[in-house]
């Protein structure tokens, strides 16, 4: 059984992912992470996200990377939604997350175009979602958890670049698929959105879990 989870910056769509892969005995993968080592690597060789070369040459990044607790950071995040635009650096990424979605016993993944073009046969689809304004609280109240001075504002217009950068590239935007349950949990708690989650996905393919 394959999964496919998209969703904006900060939508919980990782939490989701993670609790329907454990739910379901799945493995998963967070596809953000490819495209943040990519980032993060143009970053280490001091090149420029926005140039496609510099981009394309931090596509064969270390696997230990992936491990680097600096790719959760929100600077991370910015570098990675740059390199994303890139056809070429998706191209790139591409047989990996293909490969991760066919594995024998399916899996679970999450990003940006996982039901569109990774895996369009997935056989089941959820596009999770929030208001922007409580993604940046969300987003917000996790930084200052963190020890990281910012403000609200700033979290706002970060959230929001980034929902401009993802959803108008050309190549592979990010975009509900027509099949993708619309799983908006502005006013759900972490339990109910997993809930509807997993009743959505038992009901497409029968109980499993
Ligand atoms: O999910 P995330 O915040 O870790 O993703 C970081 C960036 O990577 C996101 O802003 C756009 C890009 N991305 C993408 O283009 N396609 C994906 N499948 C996953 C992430």
């Amino acid at each position: 059984m394959i999964i496919a989870i998209d969703g904006p910056t900060a939508s919980g769509k990782g939490t989701i992912a993670r609790a329907l892969a454990a739910h379901f005995g799945l493995p998963v993968l967070d596809t953000g992470l490819l495209y943040r080592a990519v980032g993060y690597q143009t970053q280490l060789n001091h090149g420029d996200p926005d140039r496609v070369t510099d981009a394309l040459a931090a596509c064969d990044f270390p696997d230990s990377l992936l491990d680097d607790p600096a790719l959760r950071f929100e600077s991370t995040g910015s570098l990675a939604s740059r390199v994303s635009v890139h056809p070429q650096v998706r191209a790139a990424l591409f047989q990996r997350q293909v490969d991760f979605a066919n594995q024998p016993g399916g899996a679970v993944l999450d990003g940006r175009d996982i039901g569109t073009v990774i895996a369009p046969h997935a056989d089941a689809k959820l596009f999770v979602t929030a208001s922007a304004e409580e993604r940046a609280r969300r987003r917000h109240a996790e930084m200052l958890g963190r020890g990281v001075e910012i403000g609200f504002d700033a979290v706002l217009a970060d959230v929001l670049a980034r929902d401009a950068r993802d959803t108008g590239r050309a190549d592979a935007p990010l975009l509900r698929a027509p099949d993708a349950m619309l799983l908006d949990n502005s006013d759900l708690d972490r339990d109910a959105a997993i809930a509807a989650a997993i009743a959505f996905v038992e009901g497409k393919v029968g109980r499993r879990g």
